[in-house]
C-alpha cells in the first residue's frame, strides 16, 4: 500500500515539541523526514526528563518516530554546504528555532528561494508579527497568551494551564495542515511559500468559543450557562473561568462517582442534554421534574443547574464511573468517565486502533506511545522507533551524492 505523502522529502530542522509533532505526523503519512540535529548534542529533548540513563528520553522518542536523523553543524561553512544540498533536494523545510535564528545562520527566505524556488518553509514561532514577534516561547507561555489560561480553572482560583499541549502539539498540528495545503497549491503554481503557525494564534484558534463568549458577554452582560449565573455572581468585563461547565449549548459538569474519596479520578462528566431530559429524570428517580415547570425546559433549568448536578451526583456516587457510563449510555445520555493515564494506557480498544502503540527501541526497550490519531483508509500508519542521534548521517549524505571520502572528511572536521 502506498502512503499519502510518499515522495515528499522533509528537511526537519525542528526541536523540542511543537515542530517535531508536525514532522512526526508528516512521517506517519509517508513523507521521508530527515531530522537535522546539532552535531554531538542533538535535539535537547533527547536528554530531558530521562527515565533511563543514557537512553533517549520518552520526551524525544514519543515525538520523533518514523524519522531519519543526521547530525550537522550548520554554522561551519562545509555544514552550510550540506544544508544547501539538502535544501535543493527537499520539498519542505520545517523549523521552530527562536525568531531570527535561521537568518543568522545565513538561510533567509530569499537565500532558500535562490537555492530551491519550490521549497516550502514552514515555521513555528511563539507570536506572529507584532510587539512580541522576537520572543522565545514555550508551551505554557502560549497557553497564557492565547486565551486558554484566563478561561481555565475555577472562578475563585488562579488562571490554570491544561495538561493538553495545545501550545506545542496544537501548533504542530496547525503547521502540518499549512504544509500539506502549501504542497497542494504548489502542484498548481510550481512555487514554494512560507507557512507560519504562531503558538499564540493556534491556542486562540482552539479557544475560539471563548472569544465568542467575550462578545456575548459584552452584548448581554450575562452568560446563563456559566456557573456564575447559577450561583448569582456578577460577571466582570472579561470571560471568567467556567470551572467544568460545558463550552457548548448543553450544560455539563463533573460528578463524583463511587470511590471518589480515595480515587482522584472517580468522576464522570455528565451532560444534561435537553432531548434526553426525561430519561435523566427517570434514571435518577426524579420523574416529577419532567413536568415540573421549574425543571421541564432548558431555560427553566438554567438557574438551577448546580442544584440539578448535585442531585444527579447523589445518584452517580452510588456507582462506579464505568457503571454510570453503561447505564446512561442505555438511554443515550451523553457522558464520559474521567480516565486516568493509567486506564488509558491499559485500554484494549485504543491498542486495537493503533492510537496507543507499543514500540521497541534498541536502547530503552519497549515503551508505549500515542500513534497517529488521524486514520486514513488508504494510507495506513506503522509507527517505527525514533532514530538514534545521527543514525542515518552516512546513509542520507550518500543519497545526497557525497562520496565515502567526503563523508569521512566532514566527520574529521566534526561537521557531522
Ligand atoms: N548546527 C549549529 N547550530 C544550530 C543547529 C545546528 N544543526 N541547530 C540549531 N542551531 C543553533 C541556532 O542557529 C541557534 O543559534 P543562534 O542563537 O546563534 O542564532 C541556536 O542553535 C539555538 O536555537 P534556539 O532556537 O534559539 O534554541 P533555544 O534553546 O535557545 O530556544 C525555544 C528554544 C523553543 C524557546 C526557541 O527555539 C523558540 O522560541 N522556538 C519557537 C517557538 C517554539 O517552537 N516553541 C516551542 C518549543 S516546544
Amino acid at each position: 500500500m502506498t502512503k499519502a505523502l510518499e515522495g515528499v522529502r522533509i528537511l526537519d530542522f525542528t526541536h523540542v515539541q511543537s515542530g517535531p509533532t508536525c514532522t512526526q505526523l508528516l512521517a506517519w503519512f509517508g513523507a521521508d523526514v530527515i531530522k537535522v540535529e546539532k552535531t554531538g548534542e542533538g535535539d535537547a529533548t533527547r536528554g530531558q526528563l530521562r527515565d533511563i540513563q543514557d537512553a533517549d528520553s520518552l520526551y524525544f522518542t514519543m515525538l520523533n518516530h518514523n524519522k531519519r536523523s543526521i547530525t550537522l553543524d550548520t554554522k561551519k561553512p562545509s555544514g552550510k554546504q550540506v544544508l544547501e544540498t539538502l535544501i535543493k533536494q527537499c520539498d519542505v523545510m520545517v523549523e521552530n528555532f527562536a525568531p531570527g535564528a535561521l537568518d543568522r545562520m545565513g538561510f533567509t527566505w530569499e537565500r532558500i528561494q535562490e537555492l530551491n524556488p519550490k521549497m516550502i518553509v514552514a515555521s513555528v514561532k511563539g507570536f506572529g508579527p507584532g510587539p512580541y514577534e522576537d520572543c522565545k516561547v514555550y508551551e505554557n507561555v502560549a497557553q497564557c497568551t492565547g486565551g486558554a489560561a484566563s478561561t481555565t480553572g475555577f472562578d475563585d482560583g488562579p488562571p490554570m494551564v491544561t495538561g493538553a499541549q495545545i501550545g506545542d502539539s496544537g501548533t504542530g498540528l496547525h503547521l502540518a495542515l499549512g504544509i500539506v495545503t502549501a504542497l497542494y497549491q504548489r502542484e498548481k503554481t510550481g512555487r514554494g511559500q512560507k507557512v507560519l503557525a504562531a503558538m499564540q494564534d493556534a491556542v486562540l484558534n482552539l479557544c475560539r468559543v471563548k472569544l465568542r463568549d467575550q462578545q456575548r458577554l459584552e452584548r448581554t452582560g450575562v452568560m446563563e450557562e456559566y456557573p456564575q449565573f447559577t450561583e448569582g455572581k456578577s460577571f466582570g468585563a472579561a470571560v471568567p473561568r467556567a470551572g467544568n461547565a460545558s463550552g457548548g449549548g448543553q450544560p455539563g459538569w463533573t460528578l463524583k462517582c463511587k470511590g471518589w474519596q480515595t480515587d482522584p479520578n472517580a468522576y464522570i462528566y455528565f451532560i444534561a442534554q435537553a432531548p434526553v431530559w426525561g430519561s435523566i429524570c427517570k434514571v435518577i428517580g426524579r420523574e416529577e421534574w419532567i413536568t415540573d415547570p421549574d425543571y421541564a425546559t432548558p431555560r427553566a433549568r438554567l438557574p438551577r443547574l448546580m442544584e440539578i448536578f448535585a442531585t444527579v451526583e447523589e445518584w452517580t456516587k452510588t456507582k462506579t464511573k464505568f457503571e454510570v457510563m453503561d447505564i446512561l449510555n442505555e438511554y443515550d445520555i451523553p457522558c464520559g468517565p474521567i480516565l486516568s493515564m493509567k486506564e488509558i494506557a491499559e485500554e484494549p480498544s485504543l491498542r486495537e486502533t493503533g492510537t496507543i502503540v507499543e514500540v521497541d527501541h534498541p536502547v530503552r526497550g519497549k515503551y508505549l506511545t500515542v500513534g497517529n490519531p488521524i486514520k486514513l483508509s488508504d494510507s495506513a500508519t506503522e509507527v517505527t522507533r525514533s532514530p538514534l542521534l545521527g543514525e542515518h548521517t552516512d546513509e542520507v549524505l550518500a543519497q545526497l551524492g557525497y562520496s565515502a571520502e567526503a563523508i569521512a572528511a566532514l566527520r574529521e572536521e566534526r561537521v557531522i
